[in-house]
């Protein structure tokens, strides 16, 4: 089957909170981290049946829906999960505190690699803890851990979790099985549990592989929790899914109770239809998705190395989300972002919001079609020159 990415779908007014949260209509939003194309149509046939019943009350989640989320990582990823070991909840942000709420204490510190996913310091911060970070080394165009400053951090007997992007936000690394053996080993050394946000993990451009982290053996996966949901590469982010996968059973009954003391243990029906349909039928779509994605990428990249070229991008192995290098703007983040959109009606993310970082970086949302992504990329060079 062909699938369309390149039609211009119009979500203005449509209650989109990257479309509707400007209030102009003439502002071209590439910051938020969901995408401008409709999703698998098996998603939307699923759903419209069950809109077609009428009736919304409250959710059961069936057997089907457990083996959907089976069958999918067993087969797609080698990752072997036990029914008894998926919890659901309302997203994968509510998946990560509850997750913090069990296994911290108020005070307590909790491990991230910056410039990282914003919501990953709020999710910390609201649950008491302090935010302790090991900032990614920047390599040429790309971005490695630290191994050594984060030894350092997780022998810090305050640090008790480690919060890891699997593939990473917003720098677009899929990490290797090496790198996660090493930083898993450093966290066992030092007795820090492991919380994965595998959120990205569908979206990987040819070449490049997925690893669950817990996939890696027997003792990373005890030692670990794993935030999974079709949401971000199926485009259901509005539909408020996700799972917990969490071998370890005090883990487990813990995380369960924090995610009942958050009121954050009832999903919606849509959420459960769309899953079962996305993890059944939805990979022919994911892999014509993932190869637009990619072709996204090698046009923005020959458009920047010709139009831009002082502007490097980091290069783009997973995630629809390109990190740009600005820092011969002479601006701050913050300022770049707030006169791109005053000027240019594009709106991009500062680089601020995911941490301390030296320089100047602005995150791209380049899953939209073709023809936006070019008229987003005209737009910032008309900035640059002006
Ligand atoms: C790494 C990461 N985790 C979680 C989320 C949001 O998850 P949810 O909408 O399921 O709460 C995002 C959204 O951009 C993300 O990039």
């Amino acid at each position: 089957m062909v699938y369309d990415f390149d039609t211009i779908v119009p979500r203005w007014q449509t209650n989109s909170y990257k479309w509707d949260s400007a209030a102009d209509e003439r502002v071209l939003p590439m910051w938020v981290a969901d995408m401008d194309f409709r999703t698998a149509p098996e998603i939307v046939e699923a759903l419209q049946r069950r809109v077609a019943h009428g009736i919304f009350g409250y959710t059961h989640v069936p057997d089907a829906y457990y083996e959907a989320v089976q069958d999918w990582f067993g087969r797609r990823h080698g990752w072997q999960i036990a029914r008894e070991s998926i919890l659901y909840t309302t997203g994968v942000v509510p998946a990560l505190s509850a997750l913090i709420k069990a296994l911290t204490m108020p005070g307590e510190r909790v491990l991230v690699q910056t410039p990282v996913y914003n919501c990953f310091f709020s999710s910390i911060r609201n649950n008491g803890c302090e935010v302790a970070t090991s900032p990614l080394k920047r390599v040429g165009d790309t971005y490695e851990m630290n191994f050594e400053d984060l030894e350092k951090k997780a022998a810090d007997e305050r640090t008790r979790v480690m919060l890891l992007c699997n593939p990473h936000n917003p720098v677009g690394r899929a990490w290797r099985e090496e790198e996660l053996r090493r930083l898993g080993e450093i966290c066992l050394r030092h007795h820090v549990f492991v919380i994965s946000d595998e959120i990205h993990g569908e979206l990987v451009l040819p070449g490049y592989h997925y690893t669950p982290f817990a996939s890696l053996g027997e003792a990373f996966a005890r030692h670990s929790a794993t935030c999974v949901s079709p949401s971000k590469a199926f485009n259901l982010a509005g539909l408020q899914i996700a799972n917990i996968i969490v071998e370890d059973e005090v883990v487990r009954y813990r995380t369960d109770r924090a995610i009942n003391i958050h009121e954050t243990c009832d999903v919606n029906p849509f959420g459960v239809e769309a899953l079962i349909a996305a993890y059944r039928y939805g990979a022919p779509w994911l892999e014509a998705l993932n190869a637009y994605l990619a072709e996204n990428y090698q046009f923005m990249k020959a458009y920047v190395e010709e139009k831009l070229p002082l502007f490097p991008l980091a290069r783009l192995e997973a995630t629809y989300l390109v990190w740009m290098d600005c820092h011969v703007c002479g601006l701050s983040s913050d300022e770049l972002e707030t006169r791109l959109l005053q000027q240019e009606k594009l709106w991009l993310n500062a680089g601020s919001m995911y941490g301390e970082v030296d320089g100047c970086f602005l995150r791209w949302n380049i899953a939209c079609p073709r023809q936006v992504l070019r008229e987003g990329l005209e737009r910032f060079v008309r900035f640059v020159r002006s």
